[in-house]
């Protein structure tokens, strides 16, 4: 569906789209239908965005209209003369989440499908002037995008009186310089206005108060690539395949300890089991499945148990994770949580804009109690404040980032506390991943005195004769596990 035409379809030459039933959707509804009766089928088909909260496309769309609406009857009243716009629409190809490369494939790979989508958006909400904001580390995602605006504007797709209809369309395209928090919708806006990318509180919300103050909608590159399809196919068609709560499909990112790695799209509702252990060909050489983590670094960890959980919003969210924009990382027998946690908080600490208190130094805070502990120095009573820390950053941030960013520490915490408490009582990495909590020895009677470890061994740690067992020096070792991968006997223990 949203993957339907990559591959298919070369994304440089729109005749190419046009044969595989193109720009179809555009004629058609500009001919036949009104933005009340799109609104009504986009509301019928049940679309929720794909950008992460899987807000209702529709109700934002009605919104916007309906602003837009009075605006143009309040600038005709006072017999001012039209404005360039009265409203916008953007589409959100920022995909800051580490590992996520779905809206990067479907901008590269189908820009025509995203850009009609647009286009009949704008239609619909009555904007005359759009924006693609697209990443800067996206250039093919950009080159793509201008071709096909290029294109569309020689076909009369695009620009002023498009097929004759008596609508208008300019569309430009912004380059993000690659913050995360730059595609929380306001941040987003700003930074397109040439203002710091910060967000700012809602309400006003875009579709009341956008982009230079005028109603503005604001949809995931996923979400845009579906609206030709549902409009082309009818509601019914896009209802018929997920749940009735979430229909259509998911897209994901699938990475980490799995054997088939990459893109991957499934009917909402299907069970995470079904994506690991069928399409992912289950775990790598063969080792049991610890957690499956959702939602990028907004999302949670999903311990094995519960893998038969289905993939749609309510379902990930009830168990304290999410569907975000798509991220899916498999984790092995050999992770460590506790590390897992403070990655990814590490990742959210550095993205923060810092505009808000809690946000700024909660997540801060939390990372140095999330390293004190993967370094062995963690406490009982920092397992309290940790949590403690999570709930408040979660309950109290300005935007999205902040709110969700507590996510993998709090599931972590629910789902695997025992990992955190061998680590802060026992001083114990049960993963043996944390590398201040490990330590690396040569059992002597497996050691054939070959050598590779010493030479792999980047401090000269490792010392013996040739054909004797060797010995590691403790005060020197790194804990870096060269000598462990390189033995082919075994003989370098890790405890
Ligand atoms: C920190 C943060 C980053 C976000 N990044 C993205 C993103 O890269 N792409 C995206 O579509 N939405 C992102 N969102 C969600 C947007 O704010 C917005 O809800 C979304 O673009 C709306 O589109 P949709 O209704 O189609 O989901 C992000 C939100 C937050 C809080």
């Amino acid at each position: 569906m949203a993957l339907g035409k990559n591959g298919l379809v070369d994304p440089c030459e729109i005749d190419d789209y046009i044969a595989h039933d193109g720009y179809a959707a555009l004629a058609e509804t500009l001919a036949t239908q009104t933005p009340a009766q799109v609104i009504e089928t986009i509301k019928q088909a049940g679309l929720r965005g794909r950008g992460g909260a899987g807000f209702p496309t529709a109700t934002k769309w009605e919104m916007a209209a309906n602003n837009i609406t009075a605006l143009r009857q309040a600038a005709g009243a006072n017999g001012h003369g039209a404005p360039d716009t009265y409203g916008y629409v953007i589409c959100n190809g920022d995909e800051g989440d580490p590992g996520a490369f779905m809206d990067r494939s479907i901008l590269e790979g189908n820009p025509h499908g995203v850009l009609e989508g647009l286009i009949l958006g704008s239609y619909t909400i009555g904007a005359n002037v759009g924006y693609f904001y697209i990443r800067d580390e996206y250039p093919l995602a950009i080159e793509h995008m201008t071709r096909a605006i290029e294109q569309a504007t020689a076909y009369g797709l695009l620009g002023h009186d498009i097929l004759g209809s008596g609508f208008d369309f300019h569309v430009m395209i912004a380059r993000g310089c690659g913050a995360f928090v730059c595609g929380e919708e306001t941040a987003l806006i700003a930074s397109i206005e040439g203002e710091r990318g910060m967000p700012r509180p809602r309400p006003p919300y875009p579709a009341q108060a956008g982009l230079w103050g005028k109603p503005t909608i604001i949809n995931n590159v996923k979400t845009w690539t579906y609206i030709p399809l549902i409009l082309l196919k009818g509601y019914e068609w896009f209802r018929s395949i997920g749940t009735p709560n979430s229909p259509g499909t998911a897209v994901f990112s699938l990475v980490g300890k799995v054997n088939n790695t990459g893109l991957i799209e499934v009917p909402m509702g299907t069970p995470l089991s079904h994506l690991v252990n069928v399409i992912g060909g289950g775990v790598l050489n063969g080792k049991k499945l610890k957690a499956v983590q959702t939602g990028g670094p907004s999302g949670g960890c999903i311990p094995a148990e519960l893998l038969d959980t289905l993939v749609d919003y309510e379902s990930l969210g009830n168990i304290g994770s999410m569907m975000g924009s798509g991220g899916m990382v498999v984790m092995d027998e050999d992770t460590c949580m506790v590390d897992v946690a403070r990655y990814f908080l590490a990742f959210t600490q550095i993205e923060s804009c810092g505009k808000c208190v809690p946000c700024r130094l909660g997540t801060r805070r939390m990372l140095e109690i999330l390293t004190h502990i993967t370094t062995g120095k963690g406490t009982e009573a920092d397992l309290q404040t940790l949590e403690e820390f999570a709930l408040s950053v979660k309950a109290t941030s300005l935007c999205g980032l902040g709110q969700t960013a507590p996510n993998p520490v709090l599931t972590t915490l629910k789902y695997f506390r025992h990992e955190y408490e061998a680590h802060v009582r026992e001083k114990k990495c049960t993963a043996r991943a944390c590398r201040e909590l490990v330590s690396y020895s040569i059992v002597a009677d497996l050691c054939k005195g070959c050598s590779v470890c010493v030479r792999s061994c980047p401090v000269d740690g490792i010392s013996g004769d040739k054909k004797q067992p060797h010995v590691i020096d403790p005060e020197v070792c790194i804990r870096c596990g060269s000598c462990f991968d390189v033995c082919r006997f075994e003989a370098v223990m890790k405890e």
